[in-house]
């Protein structure tokens, strides 16, 4: 939701300003912005509704500077317009960029109107650079005026801020958005996300929420929310600058779903063992806080969401565990009942949404009895605030469609219904068989990712369509659904999941011949249902399209396609069927022409209610 870059150097920071905001893209791409302090010591500015590569067409070649903010908008507060996009200025003195939404901004407008102040965007950033700007003219210091204006704030912001007056200084400050610090060789740099830095320094600062830092070339000194100077630990990244390049695929969408079998494996390495899954793969403390464990509540929102429902089936099926999926956004308006010795347990790719952010604030405040989190973004605000850690190895993802994240999201899930179900039930040779299944799963899923000339054949049937139906049944319900998600955001196809059951409750009155329905159907004990199903909208004129176990007995017929997977141990099928449903998605929203990287109105990382 919003990309920052910031830069304080020697040399000219427009390129890497420019470089940072293309790796930052995935958070926002309605409009973008440079401002720099240029050799005349003035603030010189370019913004440009859309992508950063109309930014990057519309930049003075004569435009340099050694200090500089750099931003990527996803409109909240103003419809995206250049003059709406950031950094905003105050009177030709103070630049800013922001992440997040302020609250109050209404009465800080209206304050700020009456004592002069003119208005050039309707977003609720600019009220921040007039207030700091109202401070500099009192303090004539940046750091003293970025402080005394940040308690008229309410609400989420990541803040850049550079003003004429310093040209070589920088201020950042965090409260609720992420905001990273890049600690170079006579140069610093802020971001929103590591990767935008990754060209420039592998050494990062994370910020704690309240934090200010005073940046220059040479020092960066942070003062925690109480005023008090701190030190935040340096910390080397294991990135590389090539972990989030596109290479030699057309999207990174396609590249990160055919990066999964590494992802995978990347994620249980070191985790399970012949037979076993190691309880150290949830840190020193884990073996004693489970032994406790009663009851499992999973909170996350979307894709992160759906893997979510799948480990409900798997923590109820296999640990002997009640348990309950919500979206975050729910659940933390609600006042739910705690049942003692719950475990709380938030699912995220990037660890900064803010749903479920609050969430798992809300969480604590209810009293359950310890957190944990699956999460893929190392040191975000959900790994830090969580009393246990379990990392998903995707590495960076970067396409706005989550791929890779879900399906190690549900790799992740097994261990720990597997660490959590030894002691309630789950066999040694029960364990053996998962962790078995576990290590046989990324070839299973390279063997899978050649059907993708089979799902190519498809498309057609889907391109011109304007809705579509998906239909499973037990975990493979929560497949469908995430099927559906995938499909709607990247192609702009309408399309729902149900379980297969529930058709005759109503939504069959939907099947027709425009109506492809896709259903997935793995061998397990829900098969004969689901073919029953499926005869309900054959019987109806719809358009079938199956993923089939191949020892299934579901034929072809001139309106009932089916792709036939290699038999898969149903344990294992929400994760190879899924692979089958992005694969799809994908494929569909290239033939339409849409932009799949980045879909319309939405972002990678959503750090604003
Ligand atoms: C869909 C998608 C979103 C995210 C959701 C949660 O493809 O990516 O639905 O899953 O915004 O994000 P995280 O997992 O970062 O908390």
């Amino acid at each position: 939701m919003c990309g920052i870059v910031g830069a304080v150097a020697q040399r000219n920071v427009v390129p890497i300003l420019i470089e940072g905001l293309k790796r930052l893209e995935y958070r926002g791409y309605d409009s973008a912005g440079v401002a720099v302090i240029d050799q005349a010591c003035c603030l010189a500015r370019t913004r440009s509704v859309g992508k950063v590569r109309e930014l990057e067409g519309r930049l003075d070649a004569h435009m340099e500077g050694a200090t500089g903010i750099a931003h990527t908008r996803w409109a909240t507060h103003g419809r995206p317009a250049t003059e709406n996009a950031h950094p905003h200025i105050c009177r030709k003195t103070v630049a800013l960029v922001h992440n997040g939404i302020i609250e109050n901004h209404e009465a800080l407008r209206r304050a700020q109107m009456q004592l002069g102040y003119e208005f050039t965007s309707q977003t609720d950033t600019e009220v921040i650079v007039h207030e700091i700007y109202r401070r500099l003219e009192e303090t004539a210091d940046l750091l003293a005026a970025v402080r005394a204006a940040l308690p008229s704030l309410r609400g989420a912001y990541a803040l850049g801020v550079i003003t004429n007056r310093e040209p070589g200084r920088l201020v950042a400050a965090r409260r609720g958005s992420p905001l990273v610090i890049g600690i170079g060789i006579g140069e610093h740099f802020i971001a929103s996300d590591v990767a935008a830095l990754l060209p420039v320094t592998q050494r990062f600062m994370f910020l704690e929420d309240g934090d200010i830092a005073d940046i220059t070339r040479d020092a960066v000194t942070v003062y925690d929310a109480q005023g008090a100077r701190v030190e935040r630990p340096v910390r080397h990244s294991e990135l590389s600058a090539d972990a989030v390049a596109r290479g030699e695929y057309r999207h990174y969408m396609l590249k990160e779903i055919n990066e999964q079998p590494r992802a995978i494996a990347d994620t249980l390495e070191n985790r399970i063992g012949v037979d076993q899954v190691y309880a150290e793969a949830f840190g020193p403390a884990a073996a004693g806080l489970f032994a406790d464990i009663e009851a499992v509540q999973i909170v996350a929102c979307g894709t992160s969401y759906h893997a979510g429902l799948v480990g409900r089936y798997w923590f109820e099926g296999l640990a002997n565990l009640p348990c309950a999926a919500e979206v975050a956004s729910e659940f933390r308006y609600r006042k739910p009942r705690v049942a003692p010795h719950t475990l709380f347990v938030t699912l995220s790719q990037s660890g900064e949404t803010a749903d479920t952010l609050a969430a798992l604030a809300y969480a604590r405040e209810l009293g359950f009895a310890r957190t944990l989190t699956i999460c893929n973004a190392p040191e975000s605000s959900l790994v830090r605030g969580s009393d246990l850690v379990l990392m998903t190895h995707a590495g960076p993802e970067i396409g706005v469609a989550s791929t890779k994240a879900f399906t190690t999201q549900l790799v992740a899930l097994l261990l720990l219904v597997t660490a959590l179900g030894r002691s309630r039930g789950l066999t040694a040779e029960g364990e053996a068989r998962i962790v078995h299944l576990l290590r046989s799963l990324p070839g299973q899923i390279e063997q899978i990712l050649g059907l993708d000339t089979a799902v190519q054949a498809w498309v057609p049937f889907f391109t011109n369509k304007q809705h579509a139906l998906f239909l499973g049944r037990g975990t493979q319900y929560p497949v469908a659904m995430e099927g559906a998600l995938k499909l709607k955001e990247i192609s702009y196809i309408h399309a729902e999941a149900y379980p297969a059951g529930e058709l005759k409750h109503g939504p069959l009155a939907l099947v027709d011949a425009d109506m492809p329905v896709v259903a997935v159907a793995p061998n397990n004990t829900l098969l004969e249902k689901l073919q029953s199903n499926l005869q309900e909208v054959r019987a109806r004129g719809g358009e079938l399209f199956v993923f089939a176990d191949s020892d299934n007995d579901i034929h072809e017929d001139p309106r009932t396609h089916v792709i036939s997977v290699p038999p898969v141990d149903d344990l294992m099928a929400p994760i190879v069927y899924a692979v089958l449903l992005q694969l799809l998605a994908y494929h569909v929203a290239v033939s339409r022409g849409a932009d799949v990287d980045q879909p319309r109105n939405l972002a990678k990382s959503v750090t604003v209610e």
